[in-house]
């Protein structure tokens, strides 16, 4: 069987059904929706598949914080997401739930199949336990201490410290989650899949892997430096239970993936075809070179923070259970917003539908955006400028103008496509630049396939303008037709060209051409077919408008204030100049953005969800100051006599200071996620003892607390190297 027609499919990393779809999702979506675009137009058939990750912790905490049911929390989110996805342009021929019963089911049979392999055995291990809440804590439901740096940590990861992977049992002075109360460690019998045995497997495998070095160049470090068996159990009620015992379920990152066979059988039921030829299609399972022997090609488009996941764990499933391999793993770099880490909870975020598509963005703006701002690999900066910039000056300038500057004089002074040869060089040039645009796409360079198309255009419009056809028009109409025909023969080859980037503005640049039917069904031979002269044109019309700077300066601003409330909703505007306003309208404000504030962090959950975010943020440096700025501020050193909760915050304590001969200070801080209230008292602090004072959440703050942040969920008090006296003088 050749390459070419083995059976194909496409996968997306399935997003969690417990929050809103922001950019950063749309990195792993536009460019796996291109790429499927792409194959089609080569007259390769591909079924493109994705679905909601609906269970693990997250979303139960979730849940459980706006209460609601899991179910009914993820229900939502899916159809959000569902609506999302249509209105990108993103279109999968399936999309399930990880919670669908064919799910459940192919997770169930794939782990019993490893059970009678072999590859799972029990072993007891030390489970945090909430005496008060009467539950085992997995996952997101304990907090505690990090083993390896100390940081504070969550059940499954240390989030804010040194990133690493945690297993049950390691979390130093675990905490309930719900309820806040000490936990305790209670053995119980877990499971676990012997990841180490695949060692000799993953090696081979990933010499065969394609996809792009990023997934696969990781991952054989990882192998190389050694597996550790992976326990698959939780005890939760909400997932997939675990065959033959009460009160576990199936850990999420087991059956997500396996979500991807369940969506291409649901695929298959509803368009009478067959799931076994993607994921039964290895020839034999001693096949040396299992992946060349593989009779279909699976494609996994990812985010670069979960390849461990696609490239280690999955695999090492698939051919512990019997089932075909991913022959091909792509990973993008993560997003940023304005050059700061993606962070909901720091307002770093940008939202599909409330600040994109809702405020009147055309989805193929975003989708050229994202996909040919850089390279797919490397980290892509998002800021409203820049998408001006990039949407102005390209798809404005030289895509937009040439198109409707040809249809628009075709129209005019022909009203149908003129009569015309196709110039052979024309011709020439569109197929090179077609096969050199399959060519980026085969090597996952989405930018490369933008930038090679953008060039035909540019040439198209030095084509058109050096002709002059305005002046032909008055001396030979017919030598103006040639031209004009030509202009037109590259716009058809650019509409198709452009239709796996901008599907939408490109179809309607199609109608204009007079043309019938889908451009998206067009293959790219079709941009070498002569237009037939005599057809009737469309009505032309501005495909691409500039964006104004009134709007991305309203955008801009959107952007700002939603920092700045996450900023102060954590404690961390220290001279808030609006607070200075009169006590009455300081009050409102201040409860106002609390309310707002908790809202906001309770409906978007953080971005990291079960994985680990690895980028930091950019160094910046403010404008200088002198040393007579340096001492206006004054700094002691103090000492904590108290720190209590406020009631209408989640991220703030109220903190008393003593400050040595000047009164004690009473200050709102943000450092409650990082300190707890008894560990804070008797700390010698810094404190800047002449700030204004500023009413934070309704509570009167006569300071600031000095503490360091790495910018990676980080933050520490900063203690003097010696114990000193209150009121000593930091200089
Ligand atoms: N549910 C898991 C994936 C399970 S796949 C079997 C998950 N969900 S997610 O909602 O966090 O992310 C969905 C997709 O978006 C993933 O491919 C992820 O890598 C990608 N991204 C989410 N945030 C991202 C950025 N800030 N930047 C780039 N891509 C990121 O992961
Ligand atoms: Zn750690």
């Amino acid at each position: 069987m050749s390459q070419d027609t083995k059976p194909m499919i496409v996968t997306c990393g399935l997003p969690y059904a417990n929050g809103m779809a922001h950019l950063g999702h749309m990195r792993t979506y536009v460019p796996a929706d291109i790429y499927v675009r792409s194959q089609r137009k080569q007259g390769r058939d591909v079924v493109f598949i994705c679905g909601s990750d609906t269970h693990g912790t997250p979303v139960v905490v979730n849940a459980e914080k706006e209460g609601v049911t899991p179910k009914e929390l993820v229900t939502i989110y899916h159809k959000h997401f569902l609506d999302i996805f249509t209105r990108m342009g993103v279109h999968f021929d399936a999309y399930g739930t990880t919670d669908d019963e064919e799910n459940h089911i192919r997770t169930t049979e794939i782990v019993q199949k490893l059970i009678d392999n072999d590859y799972v055995y029990a072993k007891n291990i030390d489970i945090a336990y909430c005496p008060h809440c009467d539950r085992f804590l997995p996952d997101r439901y304990v907090e505690g201490i990090c083993p390896h740096c100390e940081a504070v940590a969550r059940g499954d990861e240390c989030d804010q410290g040194c990133k690493k992977p945690l297993y049950p049992g390691e979390l130093i002075d675990p905490r309930c989650t719900v309820c806040k109360n000490q936990a305790e460690y209670r053995s119980q019998e877990h499971y676990f899949f012997k990841l180490s045995e695949f060692d000799g497997f993953l090696k081979e495998y990933l010499e065969a892997l394609k996809g792009t070095d990023n997934a696969v160049n990781y991952s054989k470090g990882w192998v190389t430096q050694g597996l550790e068996d992976w326990c698959i159990t939780r005890n939760m009620d909400w997932g997939v239970k675990f065959p033959g015992v009460e009160g576990l379920v199936i850990y999420v990152w087991v059956d997500a993936p396996i979500g991807y066979i369940a969506f291409t059988e649901e695929w298959a039921k509803a368009n009478n075809d067959s799931w076994e030829k993607f994921w039964k299609a290895n020839v034999s399972a001693n096949a040396g070179g299992t992946l060349a022997a593989q009779n279909s090609e699976i494609v996994h488009f990812i985010g670069g923070d979960i390849v461990y996941h696609h490239c280690i764990f999955w695999p090492a499933m698939l051919k512990g259970a019997g089932y075909s391999l991913p022959t091909d793993v792509v990973a993008s770099g993560m997003v940023k917003i304005e050059d700061k880490k993606f962070s909901k909870s720091r307002g770093y975020v940008v939202w599909v539908s409330e600040d994109y598509l809702d405020q009147g963005f055309h989805p193929d703006l975003l989708r050229y955006y994202l996909s040919s701002y850089t390279s797919h690999t490397k980290e892509l900066n998002f800021g409203w400028e820049m998408l001006q910039e990039k949407i102005n000056s390209e798809l404005v300038a030289v895509l937009g103008n040439l198109f409707y500057r040809s249809l628009l004089f075709a129209s005019k002074n022909f009203g149908e496509i003129p009569t015309g040869t196709a110039d052979p060089e024309i011709l020439e040039r569109i197929k090179q630049t077609t096969a050199e645009a399959i060519q980026a796409l085969e090597e996952y360079e989405f930018k490369k396939y933008s930038d090679t198309v953008m060039e035909l255009a540019s040439y198209a419009n030095t084509y058109f303008q050096s002709h002059e056809p305005w002046a032909l028009i008055k001396t030979d109409k017919g030598k103006c037709g040639e031209v004009v025909y030509n202009s037109l023969q590259l716009v058809k080859a650019l509409t198709i060209l452009f239709e796996p980037v901008t599907p939408g503005k490109m179809q309607e640049a199609w109608e204009q051409l007079g043309l019938s039917g889908n451009v998206s069904d067009v293959l790219y031979e079709e941009a070498l077919v002569p237009l037939v002269s005599g057809r009737k044109l469309g009505n032309p019309e501005i495909l691409f408008t500039k964006l104004e700077d009134d709007k991305i300066a309203e955008m801009d601003e959107i952007a700002k204030k939603r920092v700045h409330l996450a900023l102060k909703e954590a404690g961390l505007v220290p001279n808030e100049e609006k607070l200075v306003e009169d006590a009455k309208s300081k009050k409102e404000k201040a409860s106002k953005s609390c309310a707002a504030g908790e809202k906001m962090s309770e409906n978007k959950a953080d971005s990291k969800d079960n994985k680990t975010e690895k980028h930091g943020n950019e160094p910046e440096l403010l404008p200088e100051i002198t040393i007579d700025d340096f001492f206006k501020a004054q700094i002691k050193v103090g000492k904590i006599l108290s720190a209590e909760t406020i009631e209408k915050s989640t991220k703030l304590y109220k903190i008393m200071v003593d400050v040595g001969e000047l009164e004690p200070r009473q200050i709102v801080s943000g450092i409650r996620a990082y300190y707890e209230m008894d560990e804070l008292v008797g700390k010698t602090v810094c404190v800047i003892v002449n700030l204004k004072a500023a009413k934070l959440c309704g509570v009167q703050s006569q300071g600031m607390i000095l503490a360091a942040d790495d910018g990676n969920g980080k933050v520490c008090l900063l203690m003097p190297d010696q114990e000193l006296e209150p009121g000593s003088d930091v200089c």
